[in-house]
């Protein structure tokens, strides 16, 4: 079985897989780390060397790569991950088991001022900017997102609590 969380940065696509991997007993894969020991080299400088269409054509061949393998996995995606390259068909011919991690922007504003400095799109956003940003940019990503099989609201619950209702919605 192949799942594969998708979401805006910060939605906690990592937290919530690792947590999932450990319950389902199933091998948990970061796709910016998977990159990462790829390219050996961080995101960060990726984005900053060649830039963000390298990274971008990156991320399909490794999406690929992973979706064709015939081994089951949970993958959590950086958070432009569906919205280039058809990136999201490809992970649906693979499995209907994708994840949309849902929040408000407010949420997700909260969360993104702890981690922005690691993520080169909002590293060098204004924190007073952030609601903007992401408000413009979730507007734009919001299409693909919205097309994964499952959307799980993950406003106000726990880390656990996400996890059970994916749990569930796996039955
Ligand atoms: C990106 C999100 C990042 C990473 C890259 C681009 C994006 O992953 O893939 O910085 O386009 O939203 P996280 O969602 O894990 O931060």
């Amino acid at each position: 079985m192949k799942i594969v969380l998708i979401g805006y940065m910060g939605s906690g696509k990592t937290t919530i897989g690792k947590l999932l991997s450990k319950k389902l007993n199933i091998n948990f894969i970061d796709l910016d780390a998977y990159i990462e020991s790829k390219l050996n080299a961080s995101v960060s400088d990726i984005f900053k060397e060649r830039g963000e269409l390298y990274f971008r054509k990156m991320e399909h061949t490794y999406v690929q790569e992973l979706m064709e393998e015939k081994k089951s996995f949970i993958l959590s995606t950086g958070g432009g991950t569906p919205c280039y390259a058809d990136n999201l068909g490809l992970i649906q011919t693979h499995t209907k088991h994708d994840f949309y991690l849902k929040l408000t922007i407010p949420n997700l504003v909260k969360r993104l001022i702890i981690g922005k400095e690691s993520r080169p799109l909002v590293q060098n956003i204004a924190e007073t900017d952030l609601p903007e940003f992401i408000g413009k940019h979730l507007f734009e990503r919001n299409n693909f997102y919205m097309q994964a099989n499952t959307i799980t609201v993950c406003d106000d619950k726990t880390p656990e609590e996400i996890v059970a209702e994916i749990m569930q919605q796996l039955k």
